[in-house]
């Protein structure tokens, strides 16, 4: 079992494959299935956070794999319940435990708290502490905006190697992605294929799908792929590593099966026209542990 996507290297050297399986909305039933069919098809990224309920699965499905762990590039998030420094420290030997696994390969602030951001920064510093006693590869945040990284950056160390956020046709973020380059960030897009805006349309009755643009449809024709193909390839045409998520074995298979053609920049350019600047998911600024209380058990 050899992995099938290419690698992109992070600010500190770290290798992390392109492509990844994101676990966002897989219930723990469905987990340990998708997992094992990814790892079984080739990937060797898995995308998971404490909030999304379902590491242990995770964790699970890697042993099942038979796949060696020092293949596999393990994500996991702290939720903002657990910012502040003990906190985080303590979340995430929670995560490493109910994961089974010695170390993380990347460990990812899941929010900006904009409203204390103090304890944002105490979180981070956290992370930089994993990072030097080497409990987790590389660390990162993620739904962090250009104002949110400058403010992050001037009162840490460790420049984070990953910023994950929503990107897709809908909202591809060229700002952002220019200032994560000139930093030395790799951009991770959340929602490639435009999850967010099917799964939870701004106007039920008027569902964009990025899926369904005859721009995406004629590139999916000209290549004998399919749309979802088509989207994952402009990611990686632009130096982005997606994270799609399937819970489907034949999506699975289909989503990684995007190491064999490629996009022209004219091609690309004209998937980058369906872009409206506006966000499918929450608004960053407005995260805070009122607005979303939820609370990861330790
Ligand atoms: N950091 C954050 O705040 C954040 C937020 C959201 C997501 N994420 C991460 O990003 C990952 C992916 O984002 P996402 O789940 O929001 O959206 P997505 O990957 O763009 O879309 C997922 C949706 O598309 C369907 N799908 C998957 N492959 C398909 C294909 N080839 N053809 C047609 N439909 C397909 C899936 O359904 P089936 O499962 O039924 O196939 C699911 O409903 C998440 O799992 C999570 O790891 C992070």
């Amino acid at each position: 079992m050899t992995g099938k996507s290419t690698y992109l290297k992070l600010n500190n050297g770290v290798e992390m494959p392109a492509l990844g399986l994101g676990v966002f909305q897989s219930s723990p039933e469905d987990t340990v299935g998708a997992v094992e069919a990814a790892l079984e098809e080739g990937y060797r990224l898995i995308d998971t956070a404490a909030a999304y309920g379902n590491e242990r699965q995770v964790g699970e499905a890697i042993v099942r794999s038979g796949v060696d762990r020092s293949e596999v590039f393990v994500t996991t998030k702290l939720w903002i319940s657990d910012y502040g420094y003990d906190e985080a420290l303590h979340a995430f030997d929670a995560s490493l435990k109910r994961l089974g696994l010695d170390h993380l390969d990347l460990y990812l602030l899941h929010q900006p708290v904009p409203t204390d951001f103090d304890g944002t920064v105490a979180a981070y510093k956290a992370a930089e502490k994993l990072l030097a006693d080497g409990r987790v590869r590389a660390i990162g945040v993620s739904n962090q905006s250009e104002q949110h990284l400058t403010d992050l950056m001037a009162r840490t160390e460790v420049v984070p190697a990953v910023n994950q956020v929503e990107i897709h046709p809908y909202f591809n973020q060229p700002a952002l992605r220019a200032f994560h380059a000139g930093h030395g960030i790799l951009t991770q897009a959340w929602s490639p294929i435009g999850g967010i805006t099917v799964y939870r349309p701004a106007d039920p009755d008027n569902v964009r799908n990025a899926l369904r643009e005859p721009v995406v449809t004629a590139l999916a024709d000209k290549y004998g792929k399919t749309p979802a193909q088509v989207l994952l390839r402009w990611h990686l045409e632009h130096g982005v590593s997606p994270i799609p998520k399937s819970v489907r074995p034949s999506r699975i298979a289909e989503n990684i099966d995007v190491f064999d053609f490629s996009l022209t920049p004219a091609e690309v350019a004209a998937v980058d026209a369906l872009d409206t600047g506006v966000r499918g998911g929450p608004d960053p600024e407005l995260i805070n542990t009122t607005t979303h209380p939820k609370r990861v058990e330790n």
